[in-house]
């Protein structure tokens, strides 16, 4: 299974190594085996190298190696760590930041042609949730527009924007139904995001297709996302 956490505007360089020191003896204590990715802030950024299965990534980056690209960094900047992991299409990024679906997969083929492990991040709002399956699917499937759907190297995120930091979980019936049709067209992992935390992580990893989880506010408490990998653990 894989378990990933996504600080998104959290932690500082500081508490990001705290956390990551904690997080990988707990890995080491417990025998972890599970793939446990951990997406700090571009500030937190570090070389650190733990385990194979415990892998930092960044939240964005700018497809470029170098350049004048004010703000932002790119993959010169990333590679000085050995990062090699990388999210793309996150709905903040989307729906926040104005990330077009023509930026995004340009960004995917800039990372993927640079070899990155890539969580690629789909998902709908509520106005397209309501109006049921089909719709839920035309805008996902939307969403792989210019993505390379076979690149190896590949895990999906399926994330409901309404269900994002939000409180409010897919119901176990909505992310089963969904994860199925979209294991229809991606034959790749797919993970669930939305509202994850420990008291509901056993029920949505028991879920048919769902192979882990991305958890944004309840990972930024290193024991809360401890426990989740404990849990991950206990299921396989
Ligand atoms: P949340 O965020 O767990 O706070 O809902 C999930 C995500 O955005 O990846």
């Amino acid at each position: 299974m894989i378990i990933a956490a996504n600080f998104k505007t959290n932690h500082t360089r500081v508490s990001t190594k705290t956390y990551m020191d904690k997080l990988a003896a707990f890995v080491e204590k417990e025998a972890i085996t599970e793939d446990v990715l951990v997406f700090p802030p571009a500030t937190s950024l570090d070389s650190y190298h733990y385990h194979d299965n415990l892998r930092v990534g960044v939240q964005n980056a700018y497809p470029v190696e170098k350049g004048s690209f004010t703000g932002e960094i790119g993959l010169e900047q990333i590679s000085e760590f050995g990062i090699k992991t990388i999210l793309i299409g996150h709905s903040e990024r989307r729906h926040i930041l104005g990330e077009s679906q023509e930026e995004i997969a340009k960004k995917f083929a800039f990372f993927a042609e640079a070899g990155f492990e890539i969580v690629y991040c789909v998902g709908e709002p509520k106005e397209v949730r309501e109006k049921g399956i089909e719709s839920v699917m035309a805008y996902n499937l939307s969403q792989f527009e210019g993505i390379d759907t076979n690149y190896e190297n590949l895990i999906i995120a399926y994330e409901p924007v309404w269900a994002i930091g939000t409180g409010l979980t897919a119901s176990n019936e909505q992310i089963e139904e969904t994860l199925g049709e979209l294991k229809k067209h991606v034959a790749k992992p797919l993970l669930y995001g939305g509202s994850v935390k420990v008291a509901n992580t056993k029920e949505i990893l028991e879920i048919k297709n769902c192979e882990g989880i991305l958890v944004g506010t309840a990972s930024w408490d290193v024991d809360s996302f401890c426990e989740m990998v404990a849990i991950a653990k206990r299921l396989s």
